[in-house]
């Protein structure tokens, strides 16, 4: 499912060399947990909605409207001026995933917005309704269908969909692409379906990860780049609170300090950086570390000896294997974890990596930082942005910056 829904593409890359891909024990760690979310969110995805409403920055009318109109007019995007903000909104107490608005055909869906796959898909009209119960879906319009054209998508925990392609029009917070590629879908596993509250992902990656044939078609941002502002979008997931997305501009009010910038290697289609050291609390050890940041992961995945050096300043933390990682006792002290990106330390704070109670009432919670065993590289997951202001910036040379959220 989405919330531990490793990134498609890292795993269909290690995939093949791995006996047995999932080597985070995403799901397997979490698999209680989900039991319960399942649980909670039945009784209250009416909840759910409202707290999007509630905590969402409304999209105003007129920015809708503006964005439209250009849109209507030049009827291509050549226009160069538009911007947007969408509300990101945390689907539980835990922050397993977060969910934004997005209007395609005129229907709101709540996609998961997921830096580390490619694919815009949502649930669909096509579909067996049985499948799609408590979800907002997409009515596919056949004289939109791209005919020919299928997707097919497997993310690392197991859970997948697949299905027809259309272009339609779609909104993410008065940003219109008006021929975006619109993956419906006719099947979806069974935790998606469960997963009332995801009506879909919506993926920013780079386009080359995208998994629709016979051809490869465009992310969202790909699609409305050059209408933006400037080629760039913003990740602000906040700790147990409400975030955005910014696409086409800089919001100097989310952050403090200096956004510090470096160039992407994107070789992999992913949004991949350098670390060139980590923190621990106050020590600092050289290390380089290959990672990727990642919206769609929950957590921070990092390499075995660092992980190793974070829970040992941690007391009563080990291993659980029957929970698939780190553990400690709830009320445990927390270090501050940190990596050096472009000569800048970046921060998490400690108590951002108590990620959740083993179960409802437990003592014994989860850590937000595990061993990226199998995998070759870091995933910096939700636990490490939610302290961040992240710049995704896709011009001639692609890079990231990095800013330290203000108020955290
Ligand atoms: C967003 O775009 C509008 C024009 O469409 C512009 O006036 C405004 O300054 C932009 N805002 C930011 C924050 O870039
Ligand atoms: C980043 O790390 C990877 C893996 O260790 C290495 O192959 C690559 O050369 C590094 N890139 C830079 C720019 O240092
Ligand atoms: C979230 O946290 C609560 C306790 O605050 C816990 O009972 C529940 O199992 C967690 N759910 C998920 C999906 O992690």
């Amino acid at each position: 499912m989405p919330s531990f829904a490793h990134l498609t593409a890292a795993l269909a890359l290690v995939g093949t060399s791995l006996s047995t891909p999932v080597q985070l024990n995403k799901r397997e760690a979490f698999s209680v947990e989900q039991v319960q979310r399942g649980t909670y969110l039945k009784n209250g995805p009416a909840q759910l909605v409202k707290a999007l409403r509630k905590h969402g920055k409304p999209v105003p009318q007129s920015l809708l409207d503006a964005a439209e109109n250009r849109a209507n007019a030049a009827n291509v995007f050549s226009l160069a001026d538009v911007n947007g903000t969408v509300p990101a909104v945390p689907n539980d107490e835990n922050d397993s995933l977060y969910l934004s608005p997005v209007t395609i055909a005129g229907n709101t869906l709540h996609l998961d917005f997921d830096t580390g796959s490619a694919d815009l898909w949502v649930f669909s009209s096509l579909q067996p309704a049985a499948s799609t119960k408590g979800h907002d879906v997409y009515q596919a319009d056949a004289t939109k269908e791209k005919k020919g054209y299928t997707w097919k998508i497997a993310y690392g925990d197991g859970s997948g969909a697949s299905g027809k392609v259309y272009a339609d029009k779609v909104t993410v917070g008065g940003v219109t692409a008006t021929s975006q590629a619109v993956e419906a879908a006719t099947s979806v596993s069974a935790s998606f379906a469960q997963d009332v509250d995801t009506d879909g992902l919506l993926g920013l990656s780079f386009s080359t990860l995208n998994t629709v044939k016979p051809q490869q078609q465009k992310t969202f941002f790909d699609t409305v780049k050059p209408q933006l502002a400037q080629p760039l979008f913003a990740s602000y997931l906040k700790y147990h609170a409400a975030g955005s997305y910014d696409f086409g501009f800089i919001d100097k009010s989310k952050y403090t300090g200096p956004i510090t910038y470096i160039n992407v290697d994107t070789s992999k289609g992913f949004w991949g950086f350098n670390a060139t050291a980590y923190s621990v609390g106050t020590t600092t050890t050289k290390a380089n570390v290959a990672g990727i940041v990642d919206t769609g992961t929950s957590l921070l995945y990092t390499d075995a000896s660092i992980v190793q050096a974070y829970y040992r300043q941690v007391s009563g933390a080990s291993v659980d294997s029957a929970q698939g990682g780190y553990t400690f006792p709830c009320n445990a002290a927390l270090p501050d974890f940190a990596i050096t990106v472009g000569g800048v330390k970046q921060v998490v704070p400690g108590k951002y990596i108590n990620y959740a109670p083993l179960s409802s009432g437990s003592t014994k919670c989860f850590g937000g930082i595990q061993a990226n065993t199998g995998l070759g590289f870091s995933i910096f997951g939700d636990i490490f942005l939610k302290s961040k202001y992240v710049i995704h910036e896709s011009g001639s040379t692609p890079r990231l910056g990095f800013a330290q959220q203000a108020g955290v």
